[in-house]
């Protein structure tokens, strides 16, 4: 059997088509997501539902054939299994207890821990490792500790990550613990589910683009770095996607210097530049716009199209650069995978 188109970029081969997914491709602006959600009551629900949320994940697989499902959870599942409070406000996003001092790092759970709460999220994950199609990818995830920690010490999104940097640079010794367990927790959930059946694990650093010089290094790419080396001893050959999101600079060399065998691109970076800089290490994800997800027409071919042709020659995933919106047209998503498909440029 032929490896998995996924499997195969991931590593290094250049092929004639990419293989595609797409962030939250399991998400509101799908109805049938929209549905399940509905059943489930709320949306932390869902994660915790195994059967729904395999179903939320297989939603986008049957409606589009993506060479890649990713499990459905999300990256605050994991600070809520190591004590914090958490809970989605309507139309505003994440909130949780807030945590700025040692004290607060103290009362957190050991990151062995974590397992009873997250036991659901393995279970979803065995389900979709039986019923995924057999030449789909399975992709787990986390968030990155630099993220997870941005929302435990604000305790809800922040649009420059003020809080996190404030406790980085005045309580030093109490945010380098706060990572540190975030950092084992985060090992030993992708560990779990690489063990129930994940086949590559993506690392999310949404915030990564607000750390500069060596606050860069020492709080995106140590951990990324630390994560990859300990998943990598423990499952021999496990692939690893890292999004340093909005590194800018920052992504070149990050695959190398971590061990990550692909890095992510969101689209504050162009595919050329990304081709000449990051790809010449190995294999590169992404990177469209995701608004073209909601304005479609001929500038989705053409950047489709601009994406595909810029890295053709070396190994690639193609994505968007971040999540699609709730306000997308799922036409759209199909006319994306069309393009990228039939591209003969
Ligand atoms: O990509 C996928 O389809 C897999 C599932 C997934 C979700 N969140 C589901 C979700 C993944 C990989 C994530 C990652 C995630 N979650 C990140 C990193 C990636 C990124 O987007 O930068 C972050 C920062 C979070 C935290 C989070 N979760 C926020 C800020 C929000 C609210 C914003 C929003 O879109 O409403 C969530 C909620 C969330 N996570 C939704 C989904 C489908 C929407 C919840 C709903 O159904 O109402």
């Amino acid at each position: 059997m032929t490896a998995k188109p996924i499997l195969r970029a991931l590593a290094g081969e250049t092929l004639p088509t990419p293989p595609i997914w797409m962030m939250r491709q399991a998400g509101r602006y799908l109805p049938e997501y929209r549905a399940t959600r509905a059943q489930a009551g709320d949306f932390l629900s869902l994660c915790y539902n195994p059967e729904l949320a395999a179903e939320v994940t297989l939603q986008p697989i049957r409606r589009y054939g993506f060479d890649a499902a990713i499990l459905f959870a999300d990256i605050l599942l994991v600070p809520q299994a190591l004590g914090a409070d958490l809970w989605f406000v309507t139309g505003e996003g994440p909130r949780l207890s807030t945590l700025t001092d040692m004290p607060g790092v103290q009362a957190l759970k050991p990151s062995d821990a974590i397992h009873d709460t997250l036991a659901p999220v393995y279970e979803t994950v065995k389900i979709l490792s039986r019923e995924l199609p057999a030449e789909t990818t399975l992709i787990g995830f986390a968030g990155a500790p630099w993220t997870v920690a941005t929302y435990m010490v604000a305790g809800r999104g922040t649009p420059d990550q003020a809080p996190a940097h404030k406790m980085r640079v005045e309580a030093p010794e109490a945010f380098d613990a706060l990572i540190a367990r975030i950092t084992e927790a985060t090992i030993e959930y992708l560990s779990m589910q690489i063990a129930a059946g994940a086949e590559v694990v993506k690392i999310f650093d949404s915030w990564a683009g607000s750390l500069k010089g060596a606050a860069f290094t020492r709080y995106a790419l140590e951990p990324a770095k630390a994560i990859t080396a300990a998943l990598k001893a423990r499952h021999p050959g496990i692939p690893v996607i890292a999004f340093p999101r909005e590194a800018g600079e920052g992504y070149i060399g990050f695959g190398p210097a971590t061990g990550a065998d692909c890095v992510a691109l969101d689209n504050s970076v162009s595919p050329e530049w990304a081709a000449e800089h990051v790809q010449k290490d190995g294999c590169v994800q992404g990177n469209l716009a995701a608004s073209h997800m909601v304005t479609g027409g001929q500038a989705l071919v053409d950047e489709t199209e601009r994406v595909v042709r810029a890295f053709r020659n070396g190994p690639h995933i193609f994505n968007l650069g971040h999540g699609i919106t709730p306000d997308a047209d799922p036409e759209n998503v199909a006319l994306m995978i069309e393009t990228v498909r039939n591209f003969r440029g």
